[in-house]
């Protein structure tokens, strides 16, 4: 089987109703990303932090996946599909794709303070009543804290994932503007020869020698012609 890889952003789960990051009334311009999105912010006003992501965990629990989300999971028929995301919501989970890397951390998880990238640390919250509160303690006594990745924080399921894109056969890049590394560096580990796709309707500017076939359209419908041209 040929193996297909995914990159997705924020811009897979927009059509969901979640709130992407750097559009017009985008998430960052709501909220100054450094307070609320990184290691010096949660430094600074840990509650003001754990707030924030205990309301993204509270829409999450509102919203539905998309078709895309659906389309990528159906693919795995046909493909070896590994979906590498930047998003910390659950919804390629819910459509069943079954090898998933989140490079930014997920909003069902908590963690330690102290050691956030143990794995001993790392605990599923709940469905219901998934809030973190101020004084809730992590295995290791500290204060729990999101299992997002933060600005100014390594990244280290990275390599994972630039293991499985150098492996790929197809890269398809849905909904993400490319502006946050490594993230955004992924592209160059595609191999000479893998076909890759990028799905946006407002597509980040990438190099023209990577030879790649732009699909200008919102992920549901992208995902929809990227199926037709897959086949
Ligand atoms: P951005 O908000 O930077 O980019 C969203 C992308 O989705 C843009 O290119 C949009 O054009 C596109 N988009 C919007 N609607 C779409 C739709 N219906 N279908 C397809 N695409 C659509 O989000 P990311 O690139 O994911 O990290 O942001 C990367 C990281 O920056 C996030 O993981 C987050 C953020 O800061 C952390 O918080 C650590």
């Amino acid at each position: 089987m040929q193996k297909l890889v995914f990159l997705t952003g924020a811009g897979i789960s927009a059509e969901s109703g979640i709130t992407t990051f750097r559009d017009s009334g985008g998430l960052w311009e709501k909220y100054p990303v450094m307070k609320v999105a990184s290691i010096e912010g949660y430094e600074a006003d840990p509650s003001l932090v754990i707030q924030f992501y205990n309301e993204r965990r509270r829409q999450l629990a509102g919203v539905q996946p998309n078709d895309a989300h659906h389309l990528v999971a159906a693919l795995e028929d046909r493909y070896e599909v590994t979906v590498v995301t930047q998003n910390v919501d659950d919804l390629h989970e819910r459509t069943g794709s079954s090898h998933i890397i989140h490079l930014h951390g997920e909003l069902m998880k908590a963690t330690s303070t102290y050691r956030p990238n143990d794995p001993e640390q790392v605990v599923t919250l709940p469905s219901h009543d998934a809030d973190i509160k101020m004084g809730d303690r992590a295995r290791d006594g500290s204060q729990l804290r999101p299992f997002i990745v933060w600005f100014g924080e390594a990244v280290p399921m990275i390599e994972p994932a630039a293991d499985a894109v150098q492996q790929a056969d197809i890269l398809v890049i849905i909904g993400t503007s490319l502006n946050v590394y490594p993230a955004a560096g992924l592209i160059h580990y595609a191999r000479p020869g893998c076909r890759i796709f990028l799905i946006d309707p407002k597509p980040a500017n990438v190099a023209e020698s990577l030879g790649v076939h732009i699909i200008a359209k919102g992920a549901s419908e992208g995902m929809k012609e990227l199926c037709e041209l897959l086949k």
